[in-house]
């Protein structure tokens, strides 16, 4: 039996949501914390634990036939492989970031600042492209990890990075002033699956899907007098209309929808106006459209 051998980030940003998404859809994999391949126990796919720096070339290879990374990560490699699915989490922005102290002096020149400067990355590929674009002249200095303090030490005048929630810039006194690209976790695959393969991932990405699909929602069951049923059928849209179903108490139903987490306080609290009662909230654990 073929099995279809992902790449994924043995540890750091992708790795926790990575394992949540297949358990999710439920692929049991057992985390390789000594082990670089591990099959799945009930699903034909195998992981690959790697760094994040090796996932693009291993699935251009196609020693691996697709792989979770970092879209920056992709990019930066410029390997022969191609986006099959954004996944929508890990997201962050690749920026260059300069000295608050210099900030004066970047106002009055903007992106030519940078001429002449000496930038601290550990993504070179996706700067020096960045940089001959916009017709700067730098000096690209490659550090692999804690770029943030290159600046403070004197190895560099400013950093290209990562940037997430933007605290790693404040604590280094350092102040974003060019977004370079947006990033998240994809999904990338080798360009030549065996039709088997293929029918693999297919099914994977489905599961994928239910499990991204539910993720926000609730299902909601609630009493309401019959003459409110028009009411709050407008206040809940659901998959396609709500569920409505006659009560034994006369003149009561009882209604049943999807809510999205993020609106549910103030749609609860506009049902309960409407006279609704015996609110019950159930989490979704997979839905299939
Ligand atoms: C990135 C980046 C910053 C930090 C930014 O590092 O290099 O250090 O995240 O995140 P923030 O804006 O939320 O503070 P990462 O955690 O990926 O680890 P690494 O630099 O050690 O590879
Ligand atoms: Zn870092």
């Amino acid at each position: 039996m073929k099995m279809l051998r992902i790449a994924v980030q043995a540890k750091g940003r992708l790795f926790e949501e990575t394992m949540t998404m297949l358990q999710e859809s439920s692929i049991k994999v057992e985390s390789g914390k000594r082990t670089l391949l591990v099959p799945a126990k009930n699903f034909p796919v195998e992981i690959l634990y790697l760094r994040d720096d090796d996932i693009p070339q291993a699935v251009a290879s196609g020693i691996a036939d697709v792989g979770i990374v970092g879209e920056n990560e992709f990019e930066e490699r410029e390997e022969n492989a191609v986006i099959l699915k954004r996944l929508d989490f890990s997201k962050c922005r690749l920026s260059l970031a300069i000295p608050e102290v210099r900030m004066p002096e970047y106002i009055a020149q903007g992106l030519t600042w940078f001429n002449g400067k000496k930038i601290a990355t550990s993504y070179p590929g996706i700067l020096g492209r960045f940089l001959k674009k916009n017709n700067i002249t730098a000096d690209i200095h490659v550090i692999t990890g804690s770029v943030e303090i290159a600046p403070g030490i004197g190895l560099a005048d400013c950093i290209f990075d990562i940037v997430s929630s933007g605290s790693t810039l404040v604590s280094n006194n350092l102040k974003e002033v060019e977004v370079v690209m947006h990033s998240e976790a994809v999904l990338i695959g080798n360009s030549n699956l065996s039709e088997e393969k293929k029918n693999i991932l297919n099914e994977m990405l489905f599961r994928f899907d239910s499990y991204k699909n539910a993720e926000g929602k609730k299902y909601v069951v609630l009493n309401i007098p019959n003459d409110k049923i028009a009411a709050a059928s407008e206040l809940l849209p659901g998959m396609k209309a709500p569920t409505v179903t006659k009560l034994e108490t006369d003149g009561w139903s009882s209604l049943a929808s999807v809510l999205e987490e993020k609106h549910f306080w103030e749609i609860i609290g506009k049902l309960k106006q409407l006279g609704a009662e015996g609110i019950l909230v159930m989490p979704i654990e997979k839905m299939i459209l």
